[in-house]
């Protein structure tokens, strides 16, 4: 079957769902492709020249809009029969001025590379998004792309909808990040892309280098250099031939995390996870959980099309409070929600640290986890340092609520998780929102044991 183009956001319904506590979680799954990599796949395969396949892209409402916005700029983006999708690209330098809006729904990822990529472009476009993409800060990828010569009219903050007018001709610059975003980041090295010379992103703390990785794949020339202070100096030099490759998208590591946490939590519980991407820079969550006592095992480590990844072998396991280091952030960022609700079935106290960026995700995340975890009975802080304290006893916390979601797939998914463990079941106000990131969440926990129901 092929995808019908998508110009608009898919309407989506309220969907409330409940959790409750059920026996162990067993078996073997492979959860939805990453959707970093399936972002930068077509984006990348649209200014290729020749054809990319991408074998097991996500199919989930954020990466379709981006599939509909590179065909609006002129590429073709189609899935076939198999599930394979092909991108013809229509090479760099060389994406159209787009008839519509581009509509890029839930996803900041989605919206803040693609501004990078269309600003180097000369041709102009608007893009907006839903209520909660409307609400995210943009202006930390438009400041700089204003600095390489693009131009903007967007509301207060940059934020949606914004009009950019792109270049050609942009000037590369060397810039240091003041927030440790791959976004950002990665905006501004595809602003770069069709920039003649060196452009260069300075980063104080990593993050995650799919955009760097896959420009390689692609052909382009990425390096990277270590700084007297520690920084890592990112540069791409401008003007590529990019030739379209064939890309395998890993299992996402950020929806592993919630099967493998409910796991973690469930007496009697043991779980595969294939073919999960196991890039260093995405895999903080990981190591915390083995720092708490996990019982995961990292089997059949190896790399596929540039990417680290291996099969997870998650056991029930009790769980204690520890201390998340603030620099532990950047390879974890999606995570924390999950990671709160492992800690308020953990014995003793967990303290993240660093985690002012979850205020601007899809949801503040911060207060949505504080006020979510709240109401199911568990004892949290969030101090005036945008920390969270999370109190856990080792005994089920009470649950018996109903959650606020605020648009956020991963506030819903993480208290559908924190209910498999509570007394009494939990609801959260609307999962419509999970198919932006995880299809088939609902029916993929069930056949493994969980009890999530439509509420
Ligand atoms: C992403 C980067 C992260 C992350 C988002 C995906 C990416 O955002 O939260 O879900 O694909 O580059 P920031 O880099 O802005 O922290």
């Amino acid at each position: 079957m092929t995808q019908a183009p998508m110009t608009q956001a898919p309407m989506t319904h309220v969907r409330p769902l409940r959790s409750t506590a059920t026996g162990a979680i067993r078996g073997g799954i492979r959860v939805p492709g990453d959707k970093s990599i399936s972002h930068r796949s077509l984006m990348l395969g649209a200014v290729a020249v020749g054809e990319t396949v991408i074998h097991g892209l996500l199919e989930g409402e954020d990466v379709l809009h981006t599939a509909a916005a590179m065909r609006l700029l002129g590429a073709e983006a189609e899935r076939n029969d198999e599930g394979v999708w092909r991108v013809r690209g229509v090479g760099l330098g060389a994406l159209a001025e787009p008839a519509q809006v581009l509509d890029m729904g839930n996803s900041g990822t989605a919206a803040r590379l693609l501004i990078g990529l269309v600003a180097g472009h000369p041709i102009t476009c608007v893009f907006t998004g839903d209520a909660s993409l409307n609400k995210r800060p943009m202006a930390r990828v438009t400041k700089p792309l204003e600095e390489m010569g693009a131009r903007f009219v967007g509301r207060s903050g940059g934020r949606l909808p914004l009009t950019v007018v792109g270049s050609g001709e942009l000037v590369p610059i060397t810039y240091r990040l003041p927030v440790a975003s791959a976004q950002v980041k990665s905006a501004i090295l595809l602003a770069g892309l069709n920039t003649a010379g060196a452009t260069t992103v300075i980063e104080a703390e990593p993050t995650r280098d799919h955009t760097e990785l896959m420009l390689r794949h692609f052909g382009a020339t990425v390096t990277t250099e270590r700084l007297a202070d520690g920084a890592l100096a990112v540069t791409v030099i401008g003007q590529p031939e990019l030739t379209g490759r064939t890309i395998h998208v890993p299992a996402d590591p950020s929806s592993a995390a919630f099967p493998v946490v409910a796991a973690l939590l469930r007496p009697g519980s043991d779980l595969l996870l294939n073919d999960v991407g196991m890039n260093p820079r995405r895999t903080g969550l990981y190591d915390t959980l083995v720092e708490m006592g996990a019982d995961i095992a990292f089997e059949n480590r190896r790399d596929q099309a540039g990417e680290p990844v291996a099969d997870l072998r998650v056991r029930h396991s009790a769980l204690k409070g520890i201390v998340v280091p603030a620099d532990r952030a950047p390879s974890m960022i999606d995570e924390y929600p999950v990671l709160a609700a492992a800690a308020a079935c953990a014995e003793g106290t967990t303290v993240m640290l660093g985690l002012k960026e979850l205020r601007v995700k899809e949801s503040d995340r911060l207060a949505m986890v504080a006020e979510g975890l709240t109401r199911c009975g568990v004892s949290v802080e969030v101090g005036a340092d945008d920390s969270l304290t999370v109190h856990g006893t080792g005994k089920p916390p009470k649950g018996g609520a109903t959650v606020a979601t605020a648009m956020d797939h991963r506030i819903a998914m993480s208290f559908l998780v924190l209910g498999m463990a509570t007394e009494q079941p939990v609801s959260v106000d609307d999962g419509a929102f999970i198919d932006t990131s995880f299809p088939g969440f609902v029916g993929l926990m069930n056949g493994l044991g969980a009890a999530i129901v439509e509420a």
